[in-house]
């Protein structure tokens, strides 16, 4: 393998960009490559299909203060940021950064990296195609930065629906359910922000849960929930836990008062669901709760306590797989998990692939993945060396996740994002100095 380091990135979303600002930054030659036309990722909205999962009205759900570049916070965008911005302001958030940066010289767009293959010298070949013209090119370290949340996990049921069957990952806004029966499937935060949506014009929304959830308000007296949880950070987690399903208890109340399912797990045993409308719409009658669905017969839909409803259209908010096309499934497939990377980011055998904002925290995704493209970008520049045992430190990860959470696809990757913060801390040097973000003061 060339002694030079040449980096390819695959992706310049959230994770991609600040991966590609974090190489450059130590001098190393890196380039990112993007079926897109610009950067964002899963942040440009479009209502055509695409690699985006979100809809009109999508604003995040962790909020300012923890959902920011150390390099680059939203005070040095714009301070007049909303806590919770939405996804036109967090796409011209990341597209400011990337300017910022200088990072758009460094970015290939509308081009498909479709296969990555370890060649006898243990570099790397990558086959791309723009406009279907296919081409190669070889180079020392892959990092992989391509998103999760994209490739649509469908359920399926005993019979046919013939009513419109979609995923989350398709639906782009309300209007076209105006004065439709819909049912919403699932209790993440998809189903809920869909739910409550779709609720606004439809004829009648239900929502149809398989297990009870908690539903997190986005704010707790008058500060982001999130910021609240901040605060106990130092607090171990499972007193943490237990502390906030009691704050959540004597706030919210029990499902049961919403007629919704009950809660039968402990906090952080199921992804958290975040929604300030949900039971607000549910006391007011616009979403219907269901419990799990049972089987189709043409437009109508039995559920399992045998309640039977004809509905217009049926959306799957299921989730999504974790998906890797460019590779050889023999190879590398995480799509049913288990995930053995040490800090979700470093292969047990092979040095030169790097996993970037492939984790899903309690909280925001790329402020983590910064963390993780410092530490890798040291490693390259040679100014930090992995530790010797670690397929045994991605064994022991894999079993030891600081969560134990329910067995459901998407419980493969979960982190608390303070404790995951904390261990890549841990391996930058002693005197580096986390920028402290303006907005946090403020808010204290
Ligand atoms: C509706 C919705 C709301 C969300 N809200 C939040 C939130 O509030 N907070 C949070 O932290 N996370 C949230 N997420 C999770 C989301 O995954 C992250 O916010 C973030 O987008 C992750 O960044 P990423 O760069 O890892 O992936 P993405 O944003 O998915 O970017 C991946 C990039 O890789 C490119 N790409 C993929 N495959 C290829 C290929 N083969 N060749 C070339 N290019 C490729 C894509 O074009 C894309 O630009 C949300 C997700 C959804 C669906
Ligand atoms: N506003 C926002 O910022 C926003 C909006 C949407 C999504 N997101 C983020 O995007 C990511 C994906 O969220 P998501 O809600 O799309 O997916 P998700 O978190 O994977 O949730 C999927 C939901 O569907 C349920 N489900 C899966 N298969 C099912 C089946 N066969 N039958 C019935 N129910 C089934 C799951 O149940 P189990 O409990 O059994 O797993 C879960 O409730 C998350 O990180 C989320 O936080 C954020």
């Amino acid at each position: 393998m060339p002694n030079t380091p040449k980096i390819a990135v695959i992706g310049a979303g959230p994770s991609g960009i600040t991966a590609l600002k974090n190489l450059l930054d130590k001098g190393l030659h890196a380039i990112a490559f993007d079926r897109n036309i610009d950067v964002g990722g899963n942040w440009i909205f479009t209502e055509n299909e695409s690699h985006s999962s979100v809809f009109e009205t999508t604003h995040i759900i962790s909020s300012k203060t923890l959902s920011q570049y150390e390099d680059f916070t939203f005070d040095d965008f714009d301070p007049n940021t909303a806590d919770y911005p939405s996804h036109d302001e967090l796409r011209n958030y990341f597209q400011a950064y990337a300017s910022q940066f200088n990072l758009y010289d460094h970015i290939r767009f509308g081009i498909l990296v479709k296969k990555c293959e370890i060649t006898e010298d243990g570099s790397w070949q990558i086959h791309l195609e723009k406009e279907g013209a296919e081409s190669i090119e070889n180079f020392t370290h892959l990092v992989v930065c391509n998103g999760h949340h994209w490739n649509p996990r469908w359920p399926s049921y005993p019979g046919t629906f013939e009513g419109e069957f979609l995923h989350s990952h398709s639906y782009k806004k309300a209007a076209p359910f105006k004065d439709k029966r819909v049912l919403v499937i699932g209790g993440g935060n998809s189903a809920c922000d869909v739910a409550v949506e779709t609720s606004r014009v439809s004829a009648f929304t239900a929502i149809s849960w398989r297990r009870g959830y908690r539903i997190i308000p986005k704010f707790f007296f008058g500060q982001p929930s999130d910021k609240i949880g901040e605060k106990g950070s130092w607090i171990p987690l499972k007193v943490r836990s237990f502390f906030f399903d009691t704050l959540l208890k004597i706030l919210v109340g029990d499902n049961k008062l919403y007629g919704l399912r009950k809660v039968e797990t402990k906090f952080g045993e199921v992804h958290p669901t975040i929604n300030d409308e949900l039971l607000y719409k549910v006391r007011h009658g616009k979403v219907q709760p269901r419990l799990d669905i049972q089987k189709f017969e043409g437009k109508k839909v039995i559920f399992e306590d045998g309640l039977e409803e004809e509905y217009d259209a049926v959306i799957a908010c299921t989730g999504y797989y974790l998906s890797h096309p460019f590779f050889d499934k023999k190879f590398i497939d995480y799509s049913s998990g288990p995930v053995p990377l040490y800090l979700k980011m470093f292969h047990p055998k092979i040095e030169n692939l790097f996993f970037i904002g492939m984790f899903q925290p309690l909280g925001c995704i790329w402020p983590g993945a910064e963390l993780q493209s410092k530490v890798m970008a040291r490693e390259i520049a040679g100014e930090w060396k992995r530790p010797e045992n670690i397929s045994e430190l991605c064994q022991k990860e894999a079993r030891n996740p600081h969560y134990r959470q329910i067995d459901t696809p998407r419980h493969t990757i979960t982190v608390d994002y303070h404790k995951f913060r904390k261990a890549l801390l841990k391996l930058l040097p002693s005197d580096y100095v986390s920028k402290q973000p303006k907005t946090q003061e403020m808010h204290q």
